[in-house]
């Protein structure tokens, strides 16, 4: 191992990894504060991962692709985000808050990898290999071919890689491994960088396929390297309501592919099944002829979905009402509240409101603007949206409603679920999808023709059963008048 120079003292950056030579308060790379942390920088990280010449410069026709092909991990979904599987040598982080799922998820997939045969290692870092193979017992996948080590220190790590020679390598998680020759304590920066960088240096000289596991903090990041996203080839983020089965597997960098594909999974009793029909597990328990529910056709990826958003107003007795969101974006939510308030005439002065996306999902695209004004209006004038109806568009600050991307896609999905007809923008295509387009070109004009205009018993032609069997205890019984806008809104019902 090469020791070119003495160890030395500097002040590592816990946030992006940057160093400074004394302590300041403010990280100079990041600007992070309070981040900086004394470590005794390791005289071994010089020269240490310097690879041996691989490769030869070579005509690009010639460049063999052999063992650059995907290998299946048999799970559905992550092979779909990982554009058909796990490349050799290739180096994957996958990140999630703890619990949410990440170590199920990846001994489902080296389960499965393993049961076709190929030799899987799963090192553990944080459990012990009875927490793991009591997991395996409840997944019902114990392959002879899959290894466990409990394993923390670098180098058993690496001697334990030598003697079972694996295909696919998983490290479970890179914060709590630890090279006992560098001179910084285990899980500091410098540590999860210098062991990332040994690892992803074995990985490309053995051919070995290598998911590395890394906790993210509260607000979203990967806890402490966010240098572990450079040295990588793909990052995939586990994502979801920690109340809710739903779990969500996207990638935020592929080297190999698209990083525009969405995994869907549920968390079950028996590990994580994959939801290939999405939208009908989010409509599967919506209520119909209830006030402040629209469903919106989103995009996710490559992936139209169909998701319920819900709005509900009540009188506030704060000085300054309550706005809350869950799952939206909630400067989106106030910025609609204003448009109706000046382009609608509706008016949430005086009420609390509160808007969702029910499931778990969490919708911030602006397509979803026009579905979530709809929603805060019914909520406020109490009455229902039509229950047929799905409604896609994005709305600008003059009120008026803008085309949203592959508008054909989503209407088909709605379609495809039995929504027989779609508010959308006046210029949307999609006259070819079997679904009646009801279009308009400003919130108000939507409103309108909703039936969410005061008076109005809904002026969309020909209601559709479900819309004339709406319950009247489903509606709220009174909206203020004090709290409807100072336009046309002489009637009350
Ligand atoms: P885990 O994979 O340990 O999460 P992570 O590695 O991201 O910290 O999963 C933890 C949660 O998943 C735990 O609360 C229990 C739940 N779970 C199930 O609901 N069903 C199952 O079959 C398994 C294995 C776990
Ligand atoms: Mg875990």
């Amino acid at each position: 191992m090469p020791k070119a120079r003495a160890a030395r003292t500097v002040y590592r950056c816990q946030e992006c990894g940057g160093t400074a030579p004394k302590w300041v308060g403010r990280c100079p790379s990041c600007e992070a504060w309070g981040t900086l942390v004394e470590e005794r920088e390791a005289p071994s990280a010089v020269g240490a991962n310097v690879p041996p010449a691989m490769s030869r410069p070579m005509p690009i026709g010639e460049v063999d692709m052999a063992q650059w092909r995907p290998q299946l991990t048999g799970i559905g979904e992550l092979d779909r985000v990982l554009g058909g599987g796990l490349v050799p040598g290739s180096v994957t982080l996958l990140g999630g808050e703890p619990g949410i799922g990440k170590s199920t998820l990846l001994l489902q997939a080296v389960s499965s990898i393993a049961a076709d045969g190929a030799t899987v290692l799963y090192v553990s870092a944080e459990e012990s290999t009875q927490q793991v193979r009591v997991r395996a017992d409840r997944l019902g996948t114990l392959s002879p071919s899959l290894y466990l080590v409990s394993e923390s220190a670098l180098p058993h790590l690496l001697a334990a890689v030598d003697e079972v020679r694996p295909e696919v390598l998983v490290v479970d998680s890179i914060q709590t491994v630890f090279d006992p020759d560098l001179g910084s304590a285990p899980g500091s920066v410098s540590q999860v960088r210098e062991c990332a960088a040994r690892l992803v240096g074995e990985a490309k000289s053995r051919g070995l396929a290598t998911i590395l596991v890394g906790h993210v903090t509260k607000d979203g990041g990967l806890a402490g390297p966010r240098v572990l996203e450079h040295v990588v080839d793909t990052v995939l983020a586990f994502e979801g309501e920690r109340h809710h089965a739903l779990r969500l597997l996207r990638a935020s960098k592929h080297r190999f592919g698209a990083t525009d594909q969405l995994g869907l999974f549920e968390m079950t009793g028996g590990g994580l099944e994959g939801v290939p029909d999405p939208s009908r597990l989010f409509l599967a328990d919506r209520r119909h002829g209830v006030s402040g529910s629209v469903v919106v056709p989103t995009m996710e990826g490559h992936r139209p979905l169909l998701a319920e958003l819900q709005a509900l107003v009540t009188r506030s007795s704060l000085a300054s009402p309550r706005r809350s969101t869950h799952g939206l974006d909630s400067g989106r939510a106030a910025l609609l509240l204003a448009v109706l308030a000046e382009r609608a005439g509706l008016s949430f002065d005086g009420v609390d409101v509160y808007a969702l996306a029910v499931g778990g999902v969490r919708i911030t695209e602006p397509g979803a603007d026009l579905a979530l004004a709809l929603a805060l209006a019914s909520a406020l004038v109490g009455r229902p949206v039509p229950a047929d109806l799905v409604v896609c568009g994005e709305v600008g600050l003059g009120g008026e409603v803008r085309q949203v991307a592959q508008c054909e896609r989503r209407l088909a999905e709605a379609a495809r679920l039995g929504f027989a007809r779609a508010v959308v923008p006046r210029s949307s295509p999609g006259d070819d999808v079997d679904i009646e387009l009801l279009r308009v070109d400003s919130l108000a004009h939507a409103i309108d023709l909703v039936g969410l205009a005061p008076g109005s018993t809904a002026s969309v032609e020909a209601p559709a059963p479900r819309l004339r069997a709406v319950a009247a205890h489903d509606l709220p019984d009174h909206v203020p008048d004090d709290l409807l806008g100072s336009t046309s809104w002489d009637e009350t019902t």
